[in-house]
C-alpha cells in the first residue's frame, strides 16, 4: 500500500515535470542547459547546431524582420520567408487601386521584378556575450535608483562602443530578469529588402479578424522577400546595383510534416512578456488597462469598419491600421478571459503570501524581502488612476491621429529666425515636417479621422470628472448647444493639420512670424492642452513609480530565485532571440469539445459555405481543390494547412521558423490560440498552443497556385 502510494507520487510529479518542460522562452546562447530536456522530448540534433557564437548554426538563418517580427533565410540567394501579416504594411504601401497586391497578391517572375520596400530592415544576430559584471561594475547596491541607472547607462555605452569599434555591426545590451543579468548582442542590419511574393488577401489573411487568435485555422499567412547586399555581400542602402545576399546559412525544408506528439522548436524574437509580475500589476492590466483599451477600440473599429466598407480607397489606406487595432483589441479580450479561467490573480496572491511568510522566517531575508508586498501595494494604489489616465490618453485622445500629428509642430515654435544660426535649423526642420506630413497623409482619410475625433474625444472627455479634463476641452464643452460632432467639424474645417493642401501651403511659405498660425490652430491648441495635462498630472507619477518599481522588481526577482532555488527560470521576452520547444498536441477547449492538431484544405471549403466575407475563397484555389492536384504536399490524402504545438510564443514570434527534431523547417509560426492568449502573463501547458502554417501549404501555394515554381528551385527541399 505504502509502496503504491510512493509510485503514484513519483508518477504524478513526473507528468507534472514533462508538462512543465514546455513552458519558457530560452536564450539561445545558453541553450546547452536545455539540450538534455529537448533531446528527451525527441530532438535529434545538438545545442551547438542550434546556436554557436563561433561557428555556423541555425541561428544564422533566423532574422528579425522589420521591428516587430521574425523571418528566416530559405535560399542561398537571400530569399526570406515571414508572415503575410508581417509584410502587410509593406504590401499595402506598394498597393494602389490599379495594382492592388493586398487583394490580388504579387509574384515577381525574376529578380528585376522584385519591389524595394522603403524603411524595411532585416537584422541578423552575430554573437552574444554575458556582460553582467561589466555593466554592474562600480555599482553599489545602496545607490538610489536614479544614480544606479545613470551609472549603468554609462557602463553600457562604453561596452557597446568598444564592441562596435572598427565594425559595421550594431551592439546592444539588454537587461534580463529585471536588471539582474545583462547580455550583449552584436547585430548586422540589412536595409535593402525587396518584396518577392505575397498571396492574395483571401489566402494570406484567410479568416481575417473572425479567425484571428483562434484555432482551428486556415490562413496561408506567409510572404517572401529578398535581402540584398553590396558586391562584397555587406549591408548597403538600396541601389539598383545591389545583389542578392548570400547568407551564412539557409534552412532545409522538410515535406514530411509533423505528427501528434512530435518534438518541435521555434526560433524567434518575442517582444515582451510579464511572467514574474506581481498580482498588483496584473490586477491593473486586467481590471484597468485591458477594459479601457477594449472599450475605446470598440469605438474606433466601428468607425473604421464602416469607412472601409464604403470605399476601396479607404480600404487600402486603413487596412494595416485596422489590422493592428483589431489585433490588440481581440488579444486583450482573450487575455482577460484566460486570466479569469486560470484564476491568475488568486494564484499570484497566494504565492505572494507564501513568499512573504518565507521571507519573514529569517531576519536577513526579512530585511531584504519582508516589506516588498506592502511596498507594491502602496505604489499600485497610487498608480492606478495614473495608468487609467494614460490608457485614455493613448486609446481615446490619440484615437484620431490629429492630436499627435499637430503636437509634433511644437519644436518649430521653439526656433526663431531672429536668433543667429537658427535659420538653417528651421529649414531642415520644415523639410523633415514635409516628409512626415507626406507619410501621415498617405494613409489618412479626412472624413474617417474626423469621425474618429468626434467619438474618441467625447469618450476621452467623459473619462474625467468635469473639472478634471484638459482646459481646452473644459472650455469648448461649455459652449451653447455644444456637440462633439460640431466641434470636430469646426476643428477639421479650420486646422492646417487636417488638410494636406493647407499644410503644404503653410510649410512651403513658412516664416517664423507664422508661428502664431500654429499657436491659434484649433487642433494644435487642443493637442497642447492634452499634453500639458498629461505632463502635469500623469507623467510625473508614472515616472516616480517606474523608478520605484524597477528597484522593487529587481529585488523581488532575486527573492523569487532564492525562494524557488530548484526551479530553472527563463527570462521574460525583451525583443531578443529566443528558443521555445514543445510537442505537437491537440487540446480540449471546452467541455465535450476536442480540437485536432492540424487543419486541411477541406476546412477552407467548409468555412466558405457561410456568406462571411472573411471566408470567401479565391476561384483559382477552388479549381485546384476540385482537381485535387496537391502534388507532393499531401497529408492523409488531403492538403494540410495549419498545425498547433505547445510552444511558448509571444507577439514578435510571428514569422518564426518552426523546426522538427532535425532542425528542418516544417512551418511558420503566426498566432496563438484563443485559450492561450494570456500566456504573456500566465502560460497554460494544457490549453496554450502556438499556431503555424504548414510549410507544405506554403509550397503548394507558391508552386500550384501562383505558378512561381522558379522560387522552389532556389530552396533546399527534402521530399519524403
Ligand atoms: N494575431 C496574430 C498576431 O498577433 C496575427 C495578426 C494579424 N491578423 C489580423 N487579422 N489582424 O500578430
Ligand atoms: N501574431 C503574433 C505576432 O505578430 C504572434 C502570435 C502571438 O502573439 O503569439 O507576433
Amino acid at each position: 500500500m505504502k509502496k503504491n502510494w510512493r509510485c503514484i507520487v513519483v508518477l504524478l510529479s513526473l507528468s507534472f515535470l514533462s508538462v512543465k518542460a514546455e513552458e519558457g522562452m530560452w536564450l539561445p546562447y545558453l541553450i546547452i542547459e536545455k539540450e538534455a530536456d529537448m533531446q528527451n522530448l525527441g530532438m535529434q540534433i545538438s545545442a551547438e547546431e542550434i546556436y554557436n557564437n563561433d561557428d555556423i548554426s541555425l541561428k544564422d538563418a533566423v532574422v528579425r524582420f522589420g521591428r516587430g517580427c521574425t523571418g528566416m533565410m530559405i535560399s542561398g540567394a537571400g530569399l526570406l520567408m515571414t508572415n503575410h501579416h508581417c509584410g502587410y504594411r509593406q504590401i499595402q504601401a506598394l498597393s494602389s487601386l490599379e495594382n492592388n497586391y493586398l487583394e490580388e497578391g504579387f509574384w515577381a517572375q525574376n529578380t528585376s521584378d522584385e519591389l524595394p520596400c522603403d524603411g524595411l530592415s532585416v537584422t541578423f544576430l552575430i554573437s552574444t556575450y554575458e556582460v553582467t559584471d561589466e555593466v554592474l561594475a562600480v555599482i553599489d547596491n545602496d545607490l538610489n535608483q536614479k544614480e544606479r541607472r545613470r551609472l549603468i547607462r554609462k557602463n553600457k555605452q562604453k561596452i557597446t562602443e568598444e564592441a562596435e569599434a572598427g565594425t559595421h555591426y550594431k551592439a546592444e545590451i539588454k537587461s534580463f530578469f529585471n536588471d539582474n543579468q545583462y547580455f550583449l548582442f552584436i547585430y548586422e542590419i540589412f536595409e535593402d529588402v525587396r518584396l518577392v511574393g505575397a498571396p492574395p488577401r483571401n489566402i494570406g489573411k484567410y479568416g481575417g479578424d473572425t479567425d484571428n487568435w483562434m484555432w482551428p485555422r486556415h490562413t496561408g499567412d506567409f510572404a517572401l522577400f529578398r535581402v540584398y547586399a553590396d558586391e562584397n555581400n555587406k549591408p548597403a542602402a538600396y541601389t539598383p546595383e545591389n545583389v542578392p545576399y548570400t547568407p551564412r546559412k539557409h534552412l532545409q525544408i522538410n515535406l514530411a510534416g509533423v505528427n501528434h506528439n512530435d518534438f518541435t522548436f521555434v526560433y524567434g524574437f518575442p517582444g515582451r512578456t510579464n511572467q514574474y509580475a506581481t498580482s498588483y500589476e496584473i490586477d491593473i492590466i486586467k481590471n484597468v488597462q485591458n477594459p479601457i483599451s477594449i472599450k475605446m477600440r470598440d469605438i474606433r473599429l466601428d468607425i473604421i469598419r464602416e469607412a472601409m466598407n464604403e470605399s476601396d480607397e479607404v480600404h487600402i489606406k486603413y487596412a494595416a491600421k485596422q489590422a493592428s487595432i483589431a489585433n490588440g483589441w481581440k488579444k486583450w479580450i482573450g487575455e482577460n478571459r484566460g486570466l479569469r479561467r486560470l484564476r491568475t490573480l488568486d494564484m499570484k496572491r497566494e504565492k505572494e503570501t507564501a513568499f512573504t511568510a518565507w521571507a519573514t522566517e529569517n531576519p536577513q531575508r526579512n530585511k531584504k524581502y519582508g516589506g516588498l508586498m506592502t511596498a507594491y501595494e502602496q505604489i499600485f494604489d497610487e498608480r492606478r488612476p495614473a495608468v487609467r489616465d494614460f490608457r485614455y490618453l493613448m486609446e481615446a485622445a490619440f484615437g484620431s491621429e490629429v492630436i499627435r500629428f499637430a503636437y509634433s509642430y511644437l519644436n518649430l515654435l521653439t526656433l526663431s529666425a531672429d536668433k543667429p544660426r537658427e535659420g538653417d535649423k528651421i529649414e531642415a526642420m520644415v523639410d523633415g515636417l514635409k516628409d512626415a506630413a507626406e507619410s501621415h497623409f498617405r494613409n489618412y482619410d479626412y472624413k474617417t479621422d474626423k469621425n474618429l475625433f468626434a467619438q474618441t474625444m467625447k469618450a476621452y472627455y467623459e473619462s474625467f470628472s468635469h473639472e478634471g479634463a484638459p482646459e481646452v476641452l473644459q472650455k469648448v464643452v461649455k459652449r451653447r448647444h455644444f456637440s462633439f460632432e460640431d466641434y470636430a467639424n469646426q476643428v477639421y474645417e479650420n486646422s492646417i493639420f487636417t488638410c494636406p493642401e493647407r499644410l503644404y501651403d503653410f510649410l512651403d511659405n513658412y516664416k517664423t512670424r507664422h508661428r502664431r498660425r500654429i499657436l491659434r490652430d484649433p487642433a494644435f491648441k487642443l493637442a497642447q492642452s492634452i499634453y500639458t495635462h498629461y505632463y502635469e498630472q500623469t507623467y510625473p507619477l508614472l515616472v516616480k513609480h517606474n523608478n520605484m518599481l524597477d528597484s522593487l522588481n529587481r529585488i523581488f526577482m532575486q527573492g523569487l530565485m532564492e525562494w524557488q532555488n530548484e526551479r530553472h527560470f527563463y527570462p521574460d521576452a525583451n525583443g531578443t532571440l529566443r528558443i521555445t520547444y514543445g510537442r505537437v498536441l491537440p487540446y480540449k477547449p471546452a467541455d465535450a469539445v476536442s480540437y485536432d492538431y492540424y487543419t486541411s484544405i477541406e476546412g477552407i471549403f467548409q468555412k466558405a459555405l457561410t456568406t462571411k466575407d472573411d471566408y470567401q475563397v479565391h476561384p483559382r484555389l477552388r479549381d485546384l481543390y476540385l482537381e485535387r492536384d496537391f502534388g507532393p504536399y499531401t497529408k492523409n490524402q488531403t492538403l494540410p494547412v495549419c498545425f498547433i504545438a505547445a510552444n511558448h510564443t509571444s507577439g514578435g514570434n510571428s514569422g518564426s521558423p518552426v523546426f522538427n527534431a532535425y532542425g528542418q523547417l516544417v512551418g511558420i509560426n503566426f498566432d496563438r490560440n484563443w485559450e492561450g492568449t494570456m500566456s504573456d502573463i500566465h502560460y497554460d501547458p494544457v490549453q496554450g498552443r502556438n499556431i503555424s502554417v504548414d510549410v507544405r501549404y506554403i509550397l503548394f501555394i507558391i508552386d500550384k497556385f501562383a505558378g512561381a515554381g522558379h522560387l522552389l528551385k532556389e530552396m533546399d527541399i527534402i521530399h519524403h
